[in-house]
Parts: C-alpha cells; sequence; structure tokens
C-alpha cells in the first residue's frame, strides 16, 4: 500500500491511498489532508489499517508529534477508525467533532476528550482558520460534517462529491458528472428532504478547492459545483418521494 501526498492548496497536503480492488477496474482513492499552521490539523484519519502507509506520509511533511488536532466528517472506518492510532502518535492531539458525533460515538470512542464543535466554530490553528459546519445525514451520517478552511478558502468535503478512479490530485475538470456516477453506483447517501438545502448552503461559501475524500481535489468555481450537486441530488430525493406517493418504492 502506498500513500502519495501532494499540496493541493497553500499549506494543505492530499495523503492519498489508491485501492484497485474497490470498484475495478477504476478503483478508489481514500483521501487525509493535513492543514499546516502552528497546530497542524488532520482531516480524516484513514482507515486503521492503513494507517503506517498513512504515518509514512505524513513523515515526510511533519513528525506526527507536531500534530495537534485529528477532525473528521463522520463516525465511519475511513474517516475516524485510525483515530486513537494517531492520538496515540500525537500526544497533544485533540479529536474535534460535532455535538452529535461527540455524543454519540466520541464520549466512548476516542482515547482522549474531544473538542466539541457547533456549528460555524472555528479552531484557530495559527496561520489558518478551520470552521465546523453541520450537514446531518448529508451525505450520510447523524453527526456529518464538514470543514472549511478560510485563509485558502478550501472546503474539505469529505464524503460528497465521491468519484471512482485515481486520475489527479487536483483538477480543474468536472467533479460533478462524475459524483453523479458514483452516487448511481453505490447509492452511499441518505437521500433526504433537506440534502439538497443542506448542499447548496455550503454554495455561500464561495470556496476555491474542494478536498474530496474519495476523488481528486477540484480547483475552481467550487460554488457551482455545489449548486449543481445540490440540484442533482434534489431530483433524486423528488423521484424517490414521487415513487413512494405512487406506491413504485423498491
Ligand atoms: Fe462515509
Ligand atoms: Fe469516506
Amino acid at each position: 500500500m502506498d500513500t502519495k501526498i501532494s499540496e493541493i492548496a497553500d499549506g494543505i497536503y492530499r495523503l492519498s491511498t489508491y485501492v484497485p480492488d474497490i470498484a475495478p477496474p477504476a478503483g478508489f482513492t481514500f483521501n487525509q489532508f493535513l492543514v499546516l499552521g502552528d497546530e497542524p490539523l488532520m482531516f480524516h484519519t484513514g482507515l486503521r489499517k492503513m494507517f503506517s502507509s498513512n504515518l509514512d506520509a505524513l513523515k515526510r511533511v511533519i513528525p506526527p508529534e507536531r500534530l495537534r488536532w485529528i477532525a473528521f466528517g463522520h463516525f465511519e472506518a475511513d474517516e475516524c477508525g485510525a483515530m486513537n492510532e494517531w492520538l496515540a502518535v500525537a500526544p497533544q492531539a485533540t479529536p474535534a467533532h460535532g455535538h452529535t458525533g461527540c455524543m454519540v460515538s466520541l464520549s466512548d470512542f476516542a482515547d482522549r476528550a474531544p473538542r466539541q464543535l457547533g456549528d460555524g466554530d472555528v479552531i484557530d490553528i495559527g496561520g489558518k482558520r478551520v470552521r465546523f459546519i453541520d450537514t446531518p445525514h448529508t451525505p450520510h451520517g447523524w453527526d456529518a460534517g464538514v470543514l472549511f478552511e478560510e485563509t485558502t478558502g478550501t472546503l474539505m468535503c469529505g464524503d460528497l462529491f465521491t468519484q471512482l478512479g485515481d486520475d489527479h490530485a487536483l483538477t480543474g475538470g468536472d467533479v460533478v458528472g462524475p459524483a453523479i456516477a458514483a452516487e448511481d453506483i453505490f447509492k452511499y447517501s441518505s437521500l433526504n428532504p433537506a440534502m439538497g438545502a443542506t448542499i447548496r448552503r455550503l454554495s455561500a461559501l464561495a470556496p476555491r478547492t474542494l478536498a474530496l475524500m474519495h476523488g481528486p481535489s477540484f480547483a475552481g468555481d467550487g460554488a457551482s459545483a455545489l449548486r449543481a450537486l445540490a440540484d442533482d441530488y434534489d431530483r433524486r430525493v423528488s423521484e424517490q418521494m414521487r415513487a413512494v406517493l405512487l406506491g413504485e418504492a423498491a
């Protein structure tokens, strides 16, 4: 297992592990993001089984003991499975997540007490500012949220825009079409009536970079991409509700 590392925005590094066996022949990536500052933060911990590979990659940028924050989008193995392994190699690091996730999962799972983040709360990591935004059940998980780094305009959007393949670390190409195709394949989202509005709300941040957990990072008009994704989820929810009303739901 080989984890590649690339800088996708000023001081933000993508640690990417490609797994060809998932959804072949395209395969699938798992990405973590290291945000440098006086108090470096990592978004996603990766799977426990990828920990040593991710650790080796991170060591190419900073010693792991410099990490001060471990954050992620929702409680799931690829997002936070290796949290306690990271806390062990980074003795000054604190896990950080939204109120729901801390109450439901981290209060038990995390080896150190988490910092609970409310919707819109900012962690000033010194040179960078990361804002937590609650996105419950979007794309899945009651505790779901994203992080927005304000100085670079980078939205660490977790599973939103999930796509197959491993073409680029950073692209200016289409990220909406591949995301729609991956949703058709995996059906990984918890379709809910608020989903389109939740994603559209993120477009107000006007992100210049979208940092995808599964796929390339995107440099460009993040607001338009988010609105297009929101429109597609509105379409899916409407179709599902229509099917329920007509008694045609699977
Ligand atoms: Fe997920
Ligand atoms: Fe994920």
